[in-house]
């Protein structure tokens, strides 16, 4: 029977249940969010803060930028547009699907790879600036790998930004109404959440990671961190994403938004 259980689940198996997820998934996830997402809007969480406010990327124009997990590469089409040099690597070829399909609906084409996050495919130092939105960084089962892969890809000083589910709010069941606001789990339970489909295979894994684990894998691959962005819930914002929804975002921070810099040298 199908399900979701907390469990550990290695490297290995958290990229097959990966890809095998979000190639089931993506039609779905793009038919329920890409209207949300915009063909070329760069939206950094449910919450809605968009990167044309925000501007947590600084200057884009002539930058060279990597996405990683980009899904259909919404935000760096819109990076493209400001006139960055763009690449969207992603674990989900149907997923990757979508933004040739964005593509062409939009005229803005954004040069994809098929990859995983903890192994990219590219030379060292060959980014200025890298962001996740909600991409690959709760995804990997190994985080100080995945931050050292992106230290190595980017240039020194090199800026990397990613926005991830708060960790806080994995001590709360994922409901966006009353019984989502009782906690009922321990912060510091590392166990991945793990769906599984009727046959026992994983097919959706979360790696839950806290605050400080966050902070040791960035300070060991190099990082230093400039700010921890917890974005409000704005009034009047009335759109439920999953366990997002004006109800708990009034009381308790839904995302977490990283920005760090690579040591210069
Ligand atoms: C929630 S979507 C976010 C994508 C996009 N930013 C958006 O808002 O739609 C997460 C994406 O991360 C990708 N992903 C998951 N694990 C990955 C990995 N190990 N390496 C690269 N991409 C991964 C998934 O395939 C999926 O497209």
């Amino acid at each position: 029977m199908s399900g979701n259980v907390r469990r550990r689940l290695d490297r290995a198996a958290t990229r097959q249940a990966s890809r095998r997820g979000w190639d089931a998934y993506a039609a779905q996830y793009q038919a329920d969010h890409g209207a949300f997402l915009g063909d070329a809007g760069f939206v950094w969480c449910p919450e809605g803060l968009d990167e044309a406010d925000a501007r947590l990327l600084g200057p884009v124009a002539g930058r060279r930028v990597l996405e990683v997990g980009c899904g259909a590469a919404q935000c760096s089409r819109w990076l493209a547009a400001q006139a960055a040099t763009v690449v969207g690597v992603d674990l989900s070829a149907a997923q990757l699907r979508h933004s040739r399909l964005l593509d062409e609906r939009t005229g803005i084409t954004v040069p994809l790879v098929q990859a995983d996050a903890e192994e990219l495919p590219f030379a060292a130092r060959s980014f200025d600036l890298a962001f996740s939105a909600f991409g690959a960084v709760p995804f990997v089962a190994d985080a100080p790998r995945l931050m050292r892969e992106v230290a190595r890809v980017l240039r020194p000083s090199g800026l990397w930004v990613f926005s991830q589910t708060h960790p806080v709010r994995w001590c709360f069941p994922d409901d966006p109404g009353e019984d989502g606001l009782v906690a009922t789990l321990p912060y510091w339970d590392r166990r991945a959440y793990v769906e599984t489909e009727d046959s026992g295979e994983p097919v959706y894994v979360e790696h839950h990671r806290t605050l400080g684990d966050l902070v040791r894998a960035l300070r060991g691959a190099g990082f230093v961190l400039d700010d921890l962005l917890e974005p409000e819930w704005p009034e009047g914002f009335e759109r439920t994403w999953g366990g997002w929804s004006p109800q708990r975002g009034a009381v308790l921070p839904g995302t977490a938004i990283v920005r760090c810099r690579r040591t210069p040298g």
